[in-house]
């Protein structure tokens, strides 16, 4: 069985690495081939978490760079198709919900190829978040969903998918984030930012909602500015919000903001180190608000909305918005020692891979 494992952006290298690896275990039946679309580029957005999560090169690199969100599905649909004749694999697994797991998965489709959705049955219940638009497509042309949470296979149902495609098998991120833990608690970043554990809160921003949205980035900057005042804050920028700050004039106010630490983006080691480590994260991430929730790291999202309710409702997660003063009352909340506290989700054991490749096995 040649099943191909598609991975375009930074959130997906961590989901598809336990998968790989289990599916090399049984190397007389399954023959996993890497496909990355080349969505993310950058040695930083791409080359170190190869490197990091110990993955081969991609088997095949489409390379289509960025673009509009229709140029960059269509690019990645046009050179997918191409790959996917030429190879004919059994199946295809797309992870997530970025435009190179929309993109592959209906290229599959009319091929008639069986598509795989990791992560599947996620709603944020918002169209105007370019990622719930491609969740719902994703999945409805899946024809195995493997959800890591159970609100995700209800989601499904009411859409109207039989549950004999839905399979609820936890969360293949925080595979990895178990099995490197002890890789990343040696990294020397914290010394290299000059920071002691809990000294300081970790921020991460790039959804065009926040800082595309001028109101919005100058909000969030205005909230920060306090915050600044009380911790160390440290800012591994995506290249997006690098773009943006430029854009809007705002390189002053980071100026300003001396305690405001803005990094270029982490690889994944370095990142996992510093989140483990801080007091609190800020966000506006889909998966960080799942790894804060699994190593109880109190999360302030900076969203108006979630597609994983299940870190707050079991998790850290604290939903803040854009607000400036809502997003310093719950900072100052956590600085003065009154942090959410939380559980592990269900199955979030770093077994999920194991369960897909179970299935899959038994299926195929
Ligand atoms: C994508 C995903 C988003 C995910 C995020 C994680 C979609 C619709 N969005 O958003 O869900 O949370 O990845 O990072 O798929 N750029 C570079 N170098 C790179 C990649 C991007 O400079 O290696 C810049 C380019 O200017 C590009 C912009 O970042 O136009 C946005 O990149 P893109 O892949 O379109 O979306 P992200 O914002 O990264």
């Amino acid at each position: 069985m040649k099943v191909f494992l598609v991975a375009g952006a930074r959130p997906n290298f961590m989901k598809i690495a336990p998968i790989w690896e289990e599916m090399k275990r049984y190397p007389d039946e399954i023959e996993p081939l890497i496909i990355h679309t080349g969505q993310h580029y950058d040695d930083v957005m791409s080359k170190v978490f190869f490197e990091d999560l110990s993955l081969p090169e991609p088997d095949i690199y489409l390379g289509v760079g960025s673009g509009s969100h229709a140029v960059q599905t269509a690019k990645i649909m046009i050179e997918f198709e191409k790959v996917l004749l030429e190879e004919q694999p059994d199946l295809i697994m797309v992870v997530g919900d970025v435009n190179s797991t929309l993109a592959c998965s209906l290229v599959a489709s009319k091929l008639l190829v069986p598509v795989a959705h990791v992560e599947a049955g996620l709603r944020s219940f918002d169209r105007t978040m370019p990622e719930e638009i491609n969740r719902l497509v994703t999945d409805s042309l899946s024809n195995y969903l493997f959800t890591t949470c159970e609100d995700a296979n209800e989601n499904l149902n009411r859409e109207g998918i039989p549950d004999e495609k839905i399979f609820f098998v936890g969360n293949t991120m925080v595979d990895t984030l178990l099995r490197f833990r002890d890789k990343y608690d040696s990294t020397s970043i914290l010394s290299q930012m000059k920071v002691k554990k809990e000294g300081y809160a970790l921020l991460t921003l790039h959804r065009p909602s926040n800082v595309d949205d001028e109101r919005n980035f100058t909000s969030i900057l205005d909230a920060l500015e306090e915050i600044q005042a009380r911790i160390k804050i440290i800012f591994p920028a995506h290249p997006r919000t690098r773009k943006q700050i430029k854009n809007l004039e705002l390189e002053e106010k980071f100026a300003d903001m001396q305690n405001l630490i803005l990094v270029e983006p982490l690889g994944y080691l370095d990142f996992m180190s510093l989140l483990a480590n801080s007091k609190f994260v800020l966000t506006d991430s889909g998966g960080i608000q799942e790894e804060t929730t699994v190593l109880g790291i109190p999360c302030l999202t900076l969203r108006e909305n979630t597609e994983r309710p299940i870190t707050v409702k079991e998790g850290t997660n604290v939903i803040v918005g854009v607000d400036k003063e809502k997003i310093v009352e719950e900072s100052r909340n956590i600085l003065n020692g009154n942090s959410k506290t939380g559980k592990t989700p269900k199955f979030w054991d770093g077994k999920a891979a194991q369960r897909i490749v179970k299935i899959l096995r038994r299926k195929l």
